[in-house]
């Protein structure tokens, strides 16, 4: 039975593009007028004694233990700020603040309706919660070849459905548009969905300005035939852009607004855009040509049921340090910048030590120039033999994906010891293989 509160929200979303891919689950869940909307409400109104949250409470602050508090200076957060229950959805001003920096990040969505970005418990809890929302048992999502592993978990394993996959690179070592676009248009039915990732994990590769504008143009042809496409932007490695030519903006401020049939959703997060990996806060954002803003908010309703179903409420410390940092921060665009020259760096080494090896027959690096990876075809020999060899014999720790790729995160290797860990690479390859 659908709660009438579901029933209007899918009466609303379908009159928009994203009525085509509300799941079953989708389809059934709501955020309720329960306890956390009435508490929302109280908090504005109840001036008098308001008895409507779960949490102990003294002097309007919450109870807690100083073991705990005294590690933050306590002249600089109060303890609501680090003990409380941070709002469905997440903190308002850290969602406006998120929102304002990815219009400065992406200039193409100024004057585009866009939603509030949700806080999440991070990336991989955006991505599964768009899954649960838009993604049925048997659905298909297109994929390329080279992918983050948690998608496989999250999409066949734990929604019983499949990764439609096509060549991640084409003949001239380029992001394979047009075998994105037929992966596309062979979608089962009426609608496709697809999950792009850049900088990419695990190849390192961004495409270029030119290559990010054909790939908008053949989703929006794809979406003239009449298919309806989701594509969900995974964003987590975003700004790590080392070359000119490479595309700075996400693909979802070209979609935003690119066509009625196209669903855009943009998944980021703070963890490691803001170098935060283990405080679990990341976004979900909507856009489409088709939406207005009660499509917005029947979408913001949907996945703040979506959350409030599994972990209820997302991390409060994690919320306010980010925005924190992010509105008055000392030493944010200095501490980024610092971060970003040491990878830019570190990628440097890497491309020109590669430059060493080029004749190998053994290891071919795929095309990359962003992110924190680069990674191996290993050419039709097993990259798990090879992980396990540089393991045991030289100590070196890298990953194998799908026994045919070899990862390096070059990201967490200094400077100083990258050219020994391509050299023992190479060295590794050539004496298990010739
Ligand atoms: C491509 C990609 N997407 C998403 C994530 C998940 O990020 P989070 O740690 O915020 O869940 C990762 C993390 O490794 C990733 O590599």
């Amino acid at each position: 039975m659908l709660d009438r509160l579901a029933i209007e929200l899918n009466e609303t979303l379908d009159s928009s593009v994203a009525g085509s891919f509300l799941s079953s689950f989708g389809r059934r869940i709501f955020f309720p007028k329960g306890i956390v909307a009435q508490s929302a409400e109280a908090g504005a109104k109840a001036k008098r004694h308001n008895a409507t949250v779960g949490l102990a409470k003294s002097k309007g602050q919450p109870m807690y233990l100083t073991d705990i508090y005294s590690y933050f200076k306590e002249d600089l957060l109060q303890p609501s700020d680090i003990f409380s229950y941070a709002p469905g959805g997440g903190d308002k001003e850290l969602r406006s603040a998120w929102k304002e920096e990815m219009i400065k990040k992406n200039p193409t969505l100024k004057g585009k309706l866009i939603s509030l970005p949700i806080v999440t418990g991070g990336l991989t809890h955006t991505i599964s919660t768009v899954a649960n929302l838009f993604f049925d048992e048997g659905d298909e999502i297109v994929c390329p070849d080279l992918f983050w592993d948690n998608y496989e978990l999250i999409f066949v394993h734990a929604k019983n459905g499949s990764l439609k996959f096509f060549n991640f690179y084409d003949e001239n070592n380029h992001f394979n548009v047009e075998g994105m676009k037929q992966a596309l248009l062979d979608c089962k039915g009426e609608t496709a969905r697809i999950i792009l990732n850049f900088p990419n994990n695990p190849t390192g590769y961004t495409p270029s300005k030119d290559e990010m504008l054909k790939i908008k143009n053949a989703i929006v042809e794809v979406a003239e035939t009449g298919k309806k496409v989701l594509v969900l932007s995974d964003d987590a490695y975003y700004g790590l852009f080392f070359e000119e030519e490479t595309e700075k903006e996400s693909l979802f401020a070209f979609l935003a607004d690119a066509h009625e049939n196209i669903f855009a959703i943009k998944g980021d997060a703070a963890t490691k855009e803001e170098m935060v990996w283990g405080f679990r806060v990341g976004f979900i954002t909507y856009a489409s040509k088709s939406f207005n803003d009660k499509h917005l908010d029947a979408l913001n309703s949907k996945s703040l049921g979506a959350i409030r179903c599994s972990v209820s409420n997302c991390d409060r410390p994690g919320q306010t340090l980010i925005l924190k940092a992010l509105k008055e921060g000392k030493h944010y665009n200095e501490d980024k910048e610092k971060t970003f020259k040491e990878m830019e760096a570190r990628y440097k080494i890497v491309k020109k030590e590669l430059e060493n090896y080029r004749d190998s027959k053994l290891l071919k690096p795929y095309p990359f120039n962003s992110g924190y990876f680069m990674a191996f075809d290993t050419m039709g020999r097993s990259a798990e033999e090879l992980r396990t060899y540089l393991l045991e014999k030289y100590s070196v720790g890298a990953i194998n994906i799908m026994d045919r790729t070899l990862r390096l995160a070059y990201c967490s290797v200094e400077q100083e010891n990258i050219k020994e860990l391509l050299s023992l690479v190479y060295t590794a390859a050539g004496e298990i293989w010739t």
